[in-house]
């Protein structure tokens, strides 16, 4: 019942956008605003499995008011991007990784499991119609957004029975309004994003509705992210709302969260680990305590602090501010560590380097 179909079933817009209104917003895309003119649908359900593959119009979902993701929030998500290299070629980053990642949540959120294949597949068919929309312009590129709902109509509290999987597509510039200037970051000690045994290593809505008031909050500061604590103890680092974080310490030395369970398992993160690690530069991932983030950068020991995902590539945090101190500064020019290792990651993606890792996969 579950065996993939490859079949995708082809509805072209009867009105997708003109060259000129699809290059206007290729020139000044932001992030999240514009999407292409078509998507990927597939739907699940226990008897067929996952069946009907389609790519249709770009267009509103049609939900019964009973479907379970609107009222115990079963929906999952992933982020991964479409990159054109200077031959025109178009290509994507460990799809792999991400497909399983998305099976991972999918499992955690009592959800059925998408085939890697399909997944690849999806991105693929999506990019077969809508490949102008993948940006020649700077580091620009096309951000995919899969996602999961569960969309069986019952009130009753259990893991639903049918299920739907869309792919949409945004033209993609810098996640920050800045670029990539470096950024400044609130930590909370109100709130948690996740909790032990919750599902802060599933990428699921809810733990992004989570982080929304703290998110306000951080904005009111003048910060742009917030950094999250261990929802045990309070006291280690984690995450921010939607990025991993790394130091760099004055030796060399890298360092990041240990996975701990209530993470999100960045393929950034594992890149730039695997990347640091090429340059036989000490890498660490173990428990970070804030106050070991606040006295490293106060007394130099730390020299850089960096974000990194998807959305945000590599993004040099310049600032920590919380209730009562501020440790860093904005104003400082991006660590070199952080903009090196940017430069490598984008140059890979970018197709500028050797892809000596396959990492990239044509689409
Ligand atoms: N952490 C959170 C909470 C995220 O939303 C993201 C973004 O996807 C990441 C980390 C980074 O993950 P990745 O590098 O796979 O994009
Ligand atoms: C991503 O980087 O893909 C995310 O999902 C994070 C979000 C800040 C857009």
């Amino acid at each position: 019942a579950s065996q993939p179909s490859t079949a995708f079933r082809v509805t072209p817009s009867s009105s997708p956008r003109t060259a000129q209104q699809r290059e206007a917003i290729l020139a000044a895309p932001g992030f999240g605003n514009h999407f292409t003119d078509h998507m990927v649908a597939i739907e699940y359900d226990k008897e067929q499995g996952w069946h009907g593959a389609e790519v249709r119009p770009y267009g509103p979902l049609q939900l019964d008011p009973a479907a379970a993701v609107l009222h115990y929030g079963q929906e999952i998500f992933e982020g991964i991007k479409a990159y054109r290299h200077a031959d025109g070629s178009i290509w994507t980053f460990r799809p792999e990784a991400n497909g399983k990642r998305l099976q991972r949540s999918a499992n955690r959120l009592a959800m059925p499991e998408l085939p890697v294949e399909l997944f690849v597949e999806s991105l693929r068919q999506l990019v077969a119609v809508d490949h102008e929309w993948v940006s020649g312009v700077g580091e620009n590129s096309l951000y995919f957004r899969p996602f999961m709902i569960a969309n069986e109509a019952f009130l009753g509290v259990r893991a639903a029975q049918k299920a739907a999987y869309y792919v949409i597509a945004s033209p993609a510039g810098p996640y920050f309004a800045k670029g990539v200037a470096p950024v400044s970051i609130w930590l909370s000690t109100d709130y948690a994003r996740a909790a032990k045994g919750g599902t802060g290593a599933a990428k699921c809505g809810g733990n992004y509705a989570a982080s929304l008031l703290p998110q306000q909050k951080a904005y009111a500061q003048g910060c742009s992210q917030v950094l999250f604590l261990d929802p045990v103890e309070g006291k280690y680092i984690e995450e921010l709302g939607g990025m991993n974080v790394f130091l760099v310490y004055k030796n060399g030395t890298i360092v990041t969260p240990a996975l701990s369970g209530s993470i999100l398992e960045g393929i950034t993160r594992e890149s730039i680990l695997q990347l640091a690690r090429d340059r036989g530069l000490k890498v660490e991932e173990r428990k970070i305590s804030i106050d070991e983030w606040k006295q490293g950068v106060t007394s130099g020991e730390i020299s850089e602090v960096f974000a990194c995902g998807t959305a945000a590539v590599i993004t040099p945090i310049g600032e920590l501010k919380g209730e009562g101190f501020s440790v860093g500064d904005l104003n400082a020019p991006a660590g070199e560590v952080t903009m090196s290792l940017r430069k490598e990651l984008t140059d890979i993606q970018y197709g500028r380097l050797p892809d000596r890792h396959n990492w990239l996969v044509k689409l």
